[in-house]
């Protein structure tokens, strides 16, 4: 029955077989989800697609490995992908269409525009990582536009690109509610993730360590510690657990992600550091005592 779900799942991979299908639901009156990823599916997002059901009648998976917001000295070339896997767990999650457009459907020939989002791209991994929110904002306003869907569903484990979609949308009008849904952890805290699978036994046994230091400054916060002793002592933590290069340990505003040197609104902790060669990243929120 499960491989019969599977193949059963309606998969397109062009704009007008997306909007055909959209359109045909809307005609009969349905809410329609839109979940983009870039496959490689786990339990974050399978999370993901439930969460959109409860918002609608039909949820559209896009599965898109997008090249714009890799760096070039960064993983594209070996980034997991998996589209039969994905496909069986997208069905067994309930989704009703999965929308896996090919580079040259998304990037035509003569493809020259972007989109830049300033404010929230700023900073984290807009410092570190040149492009990449503009790659990510120009592939989600295209999945935007192409899908039409009444809400779209995007994980908070990348926070700060939830941020960056959530102005954007807002800035320019884009008729779809942004919804952010909270981080799926591993049994042990460490956040899940398709570049998880990189990790060697050895690191994925620490891995988790990050977001123990982030958790452990979060209650150093509560309990007064100044902002920049609590980063120093997790820096600590993370670099005695084996992690290598810190990208950055920053406490930021929730919402328009400014720097904060005193916990004094709701807040936001975020790391990004290597394991070997694997860049891991994970936030956690922070909310002052009443
Ligand atoms: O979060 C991701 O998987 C990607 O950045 C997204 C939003 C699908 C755009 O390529």
């Amino acid at each position: 029955m499960a491989m019969n779900a599977a193949r059963s799942l309606d998969t397109v991979s062009s704009v007008v077989d997306l909007r055909s299908r959209v359109q045909a639901w809307r005609a009969d009156g349905l809410r329609i989800a839109l979940v983009p990823t870039m496959g490689a599916l786990h339990e974050g997002h399978l999370s993901l697609i439930r969460r959109a059901k409860t918002f609608a009648d039909k949820v559209v998976v896009s599965i898109f490995v997008n090249p714009t917001q890799f760096g070039p000295t960064e993983d594209f070339a070996k980034y997991p992908r998996q589209l039969d896997e994905d496909r069986f767990r997208v069905a067994m999650a309930g989704a009703a269409l999965v929308f896996a457009p090919t580079v040259e459907d998304m990037y035509p020939p003569g493809f020259c525009t972007t989109i830049t989002v300033e404010g929230p791209s700023h900073g984290l991994c807009g410092a570190v990582r040149p492009g990449h929110f503009q790659g990510v904002a120009t592939v989600v306003t295209k999945l935007l536009l192409q899908c039409l869907p009444d809400v779209a569903i995007f994980g908070e484990k990348d926070y700060q690109q939830l941020q960056v979609i959530r102005r954007m949308v807002r800035d320019l009008d884009i008729p779809v509610e942004i919804d952010g849904a909270p981080i799926v952890r591993e049994v042990d805290g460490l956040a899940m993730s398709s570049r998880n699978a990189y990790l060697s036994d050895k690191e994925r046994s620490v891995a988790n360590l990050m977001y123990k230091a982030l958790h452990r400054a979060t209650l150093a916060l509560h309990d007064g510690t100044p902002v920049a002793q609590a980063l120093d002592t997790a820096r600590a933590e993370i670099t005695a657990a084996g992690f290598g290069k810190i990208d950055y340990l920053d406490l930021r505003d929730a919402d328009g992600l400014a720097p904060l040197e005193a916990f004094d609104r709701p807040a936001r902790l975020f790391c990004a550091a290597f394991l070997g060669k694997t860049r891991l990243i994970d936030n956690i929120p922070v909310e002052p005592r009443e």
